[in-house]
Formats: structure tokens, sequence, C-alpha cells
């Protein structure tokens, strides 16, 4: 098949590297890809939101398949306009991507269905908002409706945070548009995980469970970050909850959206608090009564959980993203490999503040193998014969192993070769597996 992935960061290069992993050899592109996909595909000059240059070079290169990585090409409706050109794409449609892109219509599409998550309200008056914050009692959690590069969800462990985070969205515009309504949510207990549901706009096929490690330090301290390491599977989701996650959470909003219109496909990626038997210690799960509740939904692949999660995929992934990109997706077409994954980002010293680029790295190579590690490139850029940094979090690095201990084992024996300078990285990757 002729496949172009859109995208530039780790996500698009595990997703371009396990296509070129299928027994069938494909021609791979990227739009723009990064200087870990010129080796196995070839990287065009049109950027991943450039809806017209990606259009355009698919109306004249007819490739079999776009699949789309990121939000913001997706709420920009690129998939739309790929359909006006008879050209399959993998990813939702624009209105589907408001699944992600505003998060009163998602709570607004969950209640319809009857999904279990934080009970919440939204608002676009600041003084009716701080009214309502003792319904909810504390921490609270404050979120602008829109999407606000990773940074509009402020959990408040106090009344007056509350209160100054309605105000930097409602009064200060702190978030521009996607700001201009905010939703109070209950908080929820719990321990977090990811669920990536590949959904063919009736049907959907669950790929292995995976869970993030948002903040930037070890023991989960210190600044959210977009992700710095994931494992697979994780634990917290034992395997007697997937029927539920699917036919609880996934299935009855892919029919809501449906009802309305909109046939959803692609990955509809379900981020869960996991409170099971409602027994965490710090508190009951949520109002909903379930224990295991929606925290979000995002319209795409996960980044970092998708370098740990595609690398367990055997089969041929051409065909899955094919099928669901085109309504005919099979429970066969996702063949999971008993095996675990473990990924670490390296990021550059700052990160998720302001951070130095240009920074040589050394030990990349290719260095792909069970026992070695396989190394994603997330913000990275050739220059002549060197890969210089080019972004906050600059390497993903996914070990494997019979065991989670034995993934984790080989991430980061692979990446103490990796070296570049002011890089850092977290060195308890999985700890909450390993905690049980
Ligand atoms: P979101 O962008 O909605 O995923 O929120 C970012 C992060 O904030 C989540 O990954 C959670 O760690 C946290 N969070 C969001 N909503 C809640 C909630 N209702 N209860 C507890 N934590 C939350
Ligand atoms: N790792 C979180 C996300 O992709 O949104």
């Amino acid at each position: 098949m002729k496949i172009l992935v859109v995208g530039s960061g780790g996500r698009e290069h595990a997703i371009t590297w396990r296509l070129s992993k299928d027994e069938e050899k494909h021609e791979l592109f990227c739009a723009p890809g990064n200087a870990g996909t010129t080796s196995i595909a070839t990287n065009l000059k049109v950027g991943a939101e450039d809806v017209q240059g990606v259009c355009e070079w698919a109306k004249e290169n007819k490739p079999d398949l776009v699949v789309v990585g990121p939000e913001a090409p997706l709420v920009k409706g690129l998939v739309d306009e790929l359909e006006k050109l008879g050209i399959p794409a993998f990813g939702p449609v624009q209105d589907g991507a408001r699944m992600e892109g505003s998060k009163r219509f998602a709570k607004e599409i969950m209640d319809a269905a009857g999904v279990p998550t934080g009970m919440a309200k939204t608002f676009t008056d600041a003084a009716e908002a701080k009214a309502a914050l003792p319904e909810y009692g504390l921490p609270v959690v404050i979120k602008a409706d829109g999407l606000a590069a990773g940074k509009g969800v402020i959990v408040a462990e106090t009344l007056a945070q509350a209160e100054e985070a309605i105000d930097d969205m409602l009064v200060a515009n702190k978030f521009g548009a996607a700001g201009a309504e905010v939703l109070i949510e209950e908080f929820l207990h719990g321990e977090e995980c990811s669920i990536l549901a590949m959904v063919d706009g009736e049907n959907a096929v669950l790929l292995p469970s995976s869970q993030d490690h948002k903040r930037v330090f070890d023991g989960d301290k210190g600044p959210n970050t977009g992700g710095m390491g994931a494992y697979s599977p994780a634990p917290v989701i034992t395997s007697d909850k997937l029927p539920m996650i699917k036919e609880k959470i996934i299935l009855p909003v892919v029919r809501e959206l449906k009802k309305r219109g909109i046939t959803y496909r692609g990955i509809l990626y379900a981020g869960l608090m996991v409170n099971n038997d409602n027994s965490y210690p710090h508190g009951p799960a949520a109002k909903s009564g379930s224990d295991i509740n929606v925290v979000e939904f995002n319209a795409r692949f996960g980044d970092p959980e998708t370098e740990a999660v595609l690398p367990r995929l055997g089969g041929n992934f051409a065909a899955a993203l094919f099928h669901a990109a085109t309504g005919c997706l099979k429970d066969e077409d996702i063949v999971v490999k008993e095996e675990c994954a473990a990924t670490v980002i390296l990021a550059s010293g700052g990160y998720p503040g302001s951070y130095e680029k240009g920074k040589v790295i050394e030990g990349v190579g290719e260095g792909v193998g069970v026992g070695e590690g396989i190394v994603f490139h997330c913000g990275t850029k050739q220059d002549g014969d060197k890969v210089i940094t080019s972004g906050g979090r600059v390497l993903s690095v996914t070990g494997l192993g019979k065991t989670l201990r034995e993934a984790v084992d080989n991430a980061y024996s692979r990446v103490s070769k990796i070296s570049f300078d002011t890089c850092f990285y977290r060195k308890d990757i999985a700890h909450r597996a390993f905690e049980r």
C-alpha cells in the first residue's frame, strides 16, 4: 500500500515504524516526519497542519491511505477534505474530533450515552462559576473547554486556586477562545490508564492498555508534561474490565455520535480513572457510582502511549488501519503479542518550560530489536550527518520483554547509550505497576 502518515512526533515515528514491519512492504511517506522517519519513509516538505498542502499531495499521488497522527489537523477538518477527494483516511472527521476539541461537547455526548464520568457543568460567567464551586468539594477540577496545549486543566486544592483558575480563563482570557467556556468537574480519585480503541464508525477493537507518566519528575512530582514515559499493559486494568470499557464507554459514544450524524473512524482514546472496587484509599470513585470513569477523550493515538502499544501489535497493521478507515474493522485485525513494553522519554533540560535546541545527539543509530530497544524520534532534526534536538521531548525509547521488569531494563539499557547536552529522563517508568 501507499500510505501517508501526517505528523512529526514520536507517535508518528512509531506508526510509520510499525507499518514498515508489516510482512507486505508498503510505500511510506510522512508529512513532515522527523530525522527518525527518513530511513523508513520519504519525508515531505508539508506541515502536519497544512490541510491544503496534504490534500494537494494526496490528489496528485493518490495514496491508498492517509493516517493522521495529531489532533490539530483533525480538528481543522483534514479528514473531511480527504474524504471529498475519495481518499481513505484514518482519523475522525472534524465533528468527531470535537470529542477532544471541546470538553463540553465530550461531556454532552457522555451524558446522553450514559457513560460514567465525573459530574461537571459548563460556565461562561465567572461569578456563576464561583458560586457553583461549593457543590464540588475539594480538590476540584477547572477545565478550559477547548484545546489549550495540555495546560487547560487545573486541579485546585483550595477554593482560592479554583477561583483564580476561573478568573484566568473567563476574565483574563489566558487561554483565548479555548477558555471562553470552563467546566467545573468533580475530582476523581484513583489511578489513570489509557485505552486506545480502534473504531470503524460502528464497531471497535480495544488495543492493549497502557499508562502514561504525565509529571516531569520521578515520583510523579513537578508540572504536567505531554508524557514522560509509558508502559503496556497497565495492570490497573485487569482483563475482566475490558468488556465493560468497550460496552459501557467506547461503543455508547460511537453510537451516540452516529445518532447525531457523525461517523467516528480512527482512534477513540479514553483516559480513564480506575478505582477498583471503589477501594482507592483517598476516597470514593465518583458520584457516578462506577469504579471506572472517563477523565477525557482524545481523537487520536496517545503520545507516548503509541510508542509502547504499537510494538506489541502483530498482524497486518496497515490492513487494520485501512479497515477502520473504510468501515469494515474485525476483531482479528488486531493481534496482540504476549510481550510487555516500556517507553522512556528523553527530554531537553527545562522542559516543559523553555529549553534550548540544536544539541547534537550521540548514540541514536538504528538499534532495533528485542534486548536492545527501539529508538523513536520526537523532537529531532537532521543537520548534515548529525541528528540534533529540536523539541522538548526529544526521543522515545521503547524496550520489550517477557515481563514488565525485562521491558523496563531493556529500555533503560538502550537509553544509557544515548547522550546530548541537558538530556534528562524519568528513572521510575512503570513504578505503579511494580508497587502493586
Ligand atoms: P485532561 O486534559 O482532561 O486529560 O486532564 C489532564 C489531567 O488532569 C488528567 O490526566 C488527570 O491527571 C487530571 N484530571 C483531569 N480531570 C480530572 C478529574 N476529574 N479528577 C482527577 N484528575 C483529573
Ligand atoms: N499522553 C497523553 C496524550 O497523548 O494525550
